[in-house]
């Protein structure tokens, strides 16, 4: 089967890392479903996509943050997936005692739920037929509490820790493969929906560029390794974490989500 034949279903392929990977694999020549909101985009990014080689692409407008929208999803993709990323997911900047609970929900549900649920589905389908990869956009974050980003943190954490079980789970089925993609803090829209402009690692632009981000878990995803840190420094630092108590851990992620104006460390 060649690449046109083969078909990704992408949420978040409207911007930021999802966008750079469906570029990608539009450059390679795959069919692609993208999914988001904002119906503008989707069209603007079939275009780029097509043009740059996808051999189709399927845009599809759908609120993964509501309970319904992943089921929705799975119902309107009929075709076979042979590749499906898990990419959309939001945070929330501030205390977690003043963050909305239903906006907290909500991503809970966009970073978990919805990965769980499209994850269910179509990793049946590609274990039945015996060939498939997912790749789970996760996060460093995923590693260490993270004080004034606390749900999103522990939303990064869970996915991490449900994916490794689930390949361990599906590791004698050959052809299937789950990757996750742990980026450090990466120069998306990201931090414009959290609200996070203000915070240390934006004001002092600590960001990966997304395409590299994309580079690395795109190769990754294709040599079907379980699962890869983008960048030597995000190496590093979770090496480090992985031996410090959690509590310290939490500090250090402090220095970076607080307000680059706030003089308290
Ligand atoms: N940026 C970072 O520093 C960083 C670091 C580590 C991991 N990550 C992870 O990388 C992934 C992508 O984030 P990004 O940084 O590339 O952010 P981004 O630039 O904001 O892109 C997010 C994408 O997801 C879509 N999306 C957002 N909310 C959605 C919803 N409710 N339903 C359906 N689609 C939705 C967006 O389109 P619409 O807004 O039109 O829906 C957009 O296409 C996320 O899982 C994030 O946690 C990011």
């Amino acid at each position: 089967m060649n690449n046109a034949d083969k078909h990704v279903l992408l949420t978040g392929g409207t911007s930021g890392i999802g966008h750079e990977l469906a570029k990608l694999f539009a450059k390679d020549g795959y069919q692609l479903t993208i999914v988001a909101r904002t119906e503008s985009d989707l069209i603007r990014v079939a275009d780029e996509l097509k043009a740059l080689g996808a051999a189709g692409v399927t845009p599809i407008a759908q609120d993964l943050m509501t309970p319904e929208g992943p089921f929705k999803l799975c119902q309107e993709v009929t075709r076979p997936v042979d590749i499906l990323v898990n990419d959309a997911g939001q945070g929330a900047w501030g205390e977690f005692l003043d963050i909305d609970i239903q906006r907290e929900l909500g991503i809970i549900r966009l970073n978990i739920d919805a990965y769980v649920i499209l994850t269910k589905h179509f990793l049946n389908e590609m274990v039945t037929r015996g060939s498939g990869k997912v790749l789970n956009v996760a996060s460093i974050a995923g590693k260490v509490p993270g004080p004034l980003q606390a749900v999103y943190h522990a939303t990064k954490a869970f996915i991490l820790s449900w994916s490794e079980a689930v390949k361990f789970e599906i590791r004698d089925v050959k052809g299937v493969t789950i990757t996750d993609l742990m980026p450090g803090a990466t120069d998306t829209d990201f931090f414009h929906k959290a609200g996070m402009e203000q915070a240390v690692v934006v004001q002092e632009d600590k960001l990966a560029p997304a395409a590299d981000v994309a580079k690395d878990g795109y190769e990754a995803l294709m040599k079907g390794e379980d699962r890869v840190i983008s960048g030597f420094m995000n190496k590093v630092n979770i090496t480090m974490s992985n031996v410090m108590p959690d509590s310290v851990a939490a500090a250090q992620t402090y220095k970076d989500n607080k307000p680059a104006d706030e003089t308290k460390s």
